[in-house]
């Protein structure tokens, strides 16, 4: 079946679905109360399809067809034979359910409304309805056509059979509708909250640079861009913005707490590369990277221990020591001249010394939860002496492999923000924002993750997550921002996959 859809709004967003809509058959109309910004929206489409000729991937026959199913409304009475009907207005709730409020007396009872909004509640911009069972969340993301993902959002009165309307026209047009529930954040933008809120809070313990947390999660897990790379195309303060609304909605959850820092930045117009400076300085809106440290050379004269009887990583670690020239001891405690390496989970390295009664003097910790061969970390303590810093480091990078230094943190970088990634996907898998599949499918499609939180879980190990947390709540002194979701819990109890659903 054809929808006749109206879309109020031709900015970003409305053109886009515009263009979606109509490339998938659909009849659609155009308004804004800016006839301009109609003119220009089916301009911008006209020109973006007509590249797509010219590339071969579509045919003049069917630009022309779909330049004929978008056409401009020039009053809101236009669109009263609708059958469907997107708002993607101004983010102001008042605003939003003026219009519904008015589209009600103009189109017939069986018309759909849908709101775009990426952070207000779709309850209560029903609320103002007569019918707030027609109307639902239609999220799209930016740039809509190559977003392959809409938010399906489900008000607390929304009729399940505009949920299925709607999760057909999002598959007739070849995106992945996640059908959510009217939450705060919806379901990415609620997940999308670990990764930058987490390196965030790295930074404001001076754990490591901006800079050195982009290379080792790009490096380490593989995220196409680094937290601070992407708060800077973000913009701080649309970024910031969004945390402190979820923290706000769900009444200060400590998991959610963002970071003064941040507010500070944004205070300071840092907003990143729309203001020419945030986390990176940026010349023609290419970011300025510090350049990695070049290493001073020197003597290597000590043999190293490891606190590891894994097989693989002893072998790996001796043969790159033996290419530094140096020696992997094979004793079950350290000779009195050796450099201990740690590899700790979720403790930090001060908490694991103590514990263990290693030499602080000379003991620092190596990651290696994740690819050890693209960026190695090791992580210091206050009581470590530099020259044995600077013998690891060199020891460590022999092979060409540059090695990251940070200061003392439970979980390193990657633990703890794969971990507290996966919390949060257990959480959301918890409170039924989103069932397992929906959430690993929808968030490498929204955020460009290489895996799905609990497909992140599953990878690494879920009991050595559930670890890290353990370890993390515990250094931190029983934080319940790293409190472990019960989802998480229970499967590593029962040993099941993180992805098992239930009822
Ligand atoms: P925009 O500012 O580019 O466009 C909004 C358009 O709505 C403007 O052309 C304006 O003239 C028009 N407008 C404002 N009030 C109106 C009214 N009462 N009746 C008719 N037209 C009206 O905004 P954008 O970025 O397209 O966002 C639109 C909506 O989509 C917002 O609710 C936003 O939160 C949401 N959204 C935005 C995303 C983004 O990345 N830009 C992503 C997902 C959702």
């Amino acid at each position: 079946m054809v929808f006749r859809v109206g879309i109020i709004g031709a900015g970003a967003m409305g053109r886009g679905i515009t263009q979606l809509l109509a490339t998938a058959g659909q009849q659609v109309w155009l308004y804004d109360t800016r006839a301009e910004a109609i003119d220009q929206a089916l301009a911008f489409n006209r020109e973006l399809l007509e590249r797509s000729v010219a590339k071969g991937r579509i045919s003049a026959e069917d630009l022309g067809a779909t330049l004929e199913r978008m056409q401009p409304a020039f009053s809101l009475s236009e669109l009263a034979h609708c059958d469907l009907l997107i708002e993607a207005i101004v983010e102001n709730l008042e605003v939003k359910q003026a219009l519904f409020v008015e589209l009600e007396g103009l189109v017939s009872p069986s018309a759909i409304l849908a709101t775009n909004t990426s952070s207000l509640s779709v309850t209560r911009i029903a609320s103002a309805c007569r019918h707030p069972e027609r109307v639902a969340g239609f999220h799209f993301f930016n740039p809509v056509p190559l977003m392959k993902l809409v938010e399906v959002v489900r008000g607390e009165r929304t009729d399940p059979a505009v949920i299925v309307r709607l999760v057909e026209l999002a598959e007739r047009t070849g995106h992945f509708p996640a059908i959510t529930p009217d939450t705060p954040g919806f379901l990415v933008n609620h997940a999308g909250r670990a990764y930058a809120t987490e390196a965030q809070r790295l930074l404001g313990e001076g754990i490591a640079s901006a800079q050195q947390i982009d290379r080792i999660l790009r490096d380490g897990p593989g995220f196409p861009m680094g937290p601070f790379e992407l708060a800077d195309l973000t913009g701080l303060d649309v970024s910031h913005a969004v945390m402190e609304s979820i923290h706000e909605q769900y009444y200060q959850d400590p998991r959610y707490t963002p970071s003064n820092l941040a507010a500070q930045r944004v205070a300071g117009k840092l907003l990143g590369r729309k203001s020419g400076e945030g986390y990176y300085r940026y010349d023609e809106g290419k970011p300025r990277r510090d350049p990695e440290p070049v290493l001073e050379p020197v003597v290597l004269d000590r043999p190293y221990w490891l606190d590891s009887d894994d097989p693989e990583l002893r072998a790996h670690l001796r043969q790159l020591l033996a290419q530094a020239g140096a020696e992997l001891e094979s004793g079950s405690a350290p000779s009195l001249a050796a450099i201990c390496l740690i590899t700790p989970l979720g403790e930090d390295a001060s908490s694991m010394i103590h514990r263990q009664g290693l030499p602080p003097k000379r003991t620092l910790a190596l990651e290696t939860f994740c690819d050890f061969d693209r960026r190695r970390v090791l992580m210091r303590q206050p009581a470590l002496e530099p020259a044995v810093l600077n013998q690891a480091r060199q020891a460590l990078s022999v092979d060409g492999v540059p090695v990251e230094v940070i200061n003392d943190s439970p979980g390193f970088v990657s633990q703890r923000i794969i971990a507290c990634i996966v919390n949060l996907g257990c959480e959301i898998a918890q409170k039924r924002i989103a069932d397992p599949h929906t959430l690993d499918r929808a968030i490498p499609l929204a955020l460009g993750y290489p895996k799905g939180p609990l497909a992140f879980g599953e990878h690494y190990g879920a009991p050595r997550i559930l670890e890290i947390l353990h370890n993390m709540q515990a250094c931190y002194g029983g934080e319940p921002r790293y409190r472990p979701s019960p989802w998480l819990r229970r499967r590593v109890q029962l040993g099941l996959p993180l992805t098992t659903a239930e009822e």
